[in-house]
């Protein structure tokens, strides 16, 4: 797996002197924004390594542990936040709001992307403190759903035979069957970041009878049309995806920058510590660049957790999506140019998801370019708001690690839940 890392790094070594530090347009545009600092994260180290169920436990919430089996077999960890312990210095709190809220991870993530931050500003925490009952799904093939009925995900090729297709076809339905079959609730509230939000797009384009379990949508960063994305490393790489795609199948790799022992010494040379400029930079052009809202023990942490593991094959296709625009079906890799031209890949079909979309997006978002968002909020038929995060310069992931997030994004995103579930929490009864 050092190939693909090394690959993407390339270009960005090359051209390191492009990000030069300019402190003198930095103040400036900081100044426009007026961020407030918010304080510094109470974080620990060793929460790089603890898993999300440890982290939420640790922090003084109650956590529930499902196993979710998919109709082809996969089994996936679904976590459940049902509320805050007694022992956490602070009250004991259980939900009082009817319906559940489910939360999907991006690409390459786990559910960690919930929780990082910490109490107080990620958001599963604060849907928790504000009632909801929280659940978080993970992917087939990352870290804590590498599992299947019979499958071995070491040994067999075919468990890796999969793309956010099938964990949009597949995967999202069972665990939002799960939530509401142990809930007893007839609809749930999906809250998605960047994959997160294309797999449900994926699922009500397949199984549009899904709408009816659903409230309303919130849709942070939605990956549906990446094709203006900005960051050099990720468009090498998809410059290059065919061949490289065929090197790594042929040399038998089909699972992706897994989280394990071999990745963290990895981590640990390329960035020993977070400040280390070529750590940094590999973020900022991947993700975009905005160093008042990174912090470092953060980054440290969210290393420890990120990269989770995905599939070859997941990849392959998000490369497809970005080069030919198209919300598309994946097309196989040794399908010919003729062939590819005389029948596309067929599209994923927008307006069939009906429920009520909420938008947010960063302006300054290199996976995500604001465009590419704001082209899905015109195609879906039924779009509730679009939220332009205040910060002009906020990135794909200040969205989960951002000093500030918690005010410029989950504050907002709290108050659209309850324009929903207003009815619900009036008739709270614990
Ligand atoms: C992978 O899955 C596709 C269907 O999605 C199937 O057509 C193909 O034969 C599978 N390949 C392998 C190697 O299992
Ligand atoms: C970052 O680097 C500076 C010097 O370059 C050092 O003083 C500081 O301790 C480093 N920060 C962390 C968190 O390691
Ligand atoms: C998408 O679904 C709508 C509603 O069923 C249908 O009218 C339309 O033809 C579909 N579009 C495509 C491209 O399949």
């Amino acid at each position: 797996m050092l190939l693909p890392v090394l690959l993407l790094m390339f270009p960005m070594l090359l051209s390191a002197h492009y990000y030069q530090y300019d402190r003198r347009q930095d103040s400036k545009e900081e100044n426009e924004i007026s961020v407030e600092e918010d304080p510094p994260f109470r974080l620990q180290d060793g929460d790089a390594y603890l898993t999300v169920p440890q982290l939420v436990w640790k922090y003084g919430y109650e956590i529930e542990i499902h196993e979710v089996q998919t109709e082809d077999g996969y089994l996936l960890d679904l976590y459940r936040i049902p509320g805050r312990r007694a022992a956490s210095g602070q009250p004991a709190q259980r939900p009082y709001r009817n319906a559940p809220v489910f939360l999907m991870h991006s690409l390459l993530s786990s559910c960690a992307d919930w929780v990082l931050m910490g109490p107080g500003r990620a958001l599963a925490y604060l849907l928790a403190d504000a009632g909801y009952d929280v659940w978080m799904g993970n992917a087939r093939g990352t870290r804590y759903s590498r599992k299947h009925i019979h499958l071995d995900p070491d040994r067999s090729r075919e468990f890796w035979n999969f793309s956010w297709h099938e964990i949009g076809l597949y995967d999202v339905p069972a665990l939002i069957d799960h939530v509401l079959s142990v809930t007893g609730q007839p609809r749930l509230h999906y809250a998605g970041f960047s994959q997160g939000t294309m797999v449900l797009f994926v699922l009500l384009s397949e199984r549009p009878e899904y709408n009816a379990k659903l409230i309303d949508m919130q849709a942070i960063s939605p990956s549906v049309y990446m094709y203006r994305l900005e960051g050099r490393i990720v468009r090498t790489f998809v410059q290059l995806a065919d061949p490289l795609v065929a090197a790594l199948d042929a040399a038998g790799r089909h699972e992706i920058l897994p989280n394990n022992r071999f990745i963290a010494p990895l981590v640990k040379i390329v960035c020993p510590d977070a400040n280390v400029t070529v750590c940094r930079e590999l973020l900022y052009d991947v993700a975009g660049k905005n160093p008042p809202q990174v912090d470092d023990k953060m980054l440290r942490i969210f290393l420890g957790h990120f990269p989770a593991g995905a599939s070859l094959r997941q990849l392959h296709h998000f490369s497809q999506i970005i080069r030919t625009s198209r919300f598309a079906k994946y097309s196989p890799l040794r399908t010919t140019r003729s062939a590819l031209l005389a029948a596309p890949a067929p599209l994923y079909n927008l307006t069939l998801a009906t429920i009520p979309v909420v938008v947010y997006y960063g302006l300054n978002d290199h996976v995500v370019n604001f465009r590419d968002a704001l082209q899905l909020a015109d195609e879906v038929p039924n779009l509730a708001a679009v939220h332009q995060i205040a910060d002009r310069r906020f990135t794909h992931s200040d969205f989960i690690l951002a000093k500030n997030s918690a005010r410029l994004l989950n504050s907002i995103l709290l108050q659209e839940l309850d324009q929903y579930d207003g009815a619900s929490s009036a008739n709270a009864t614990h």
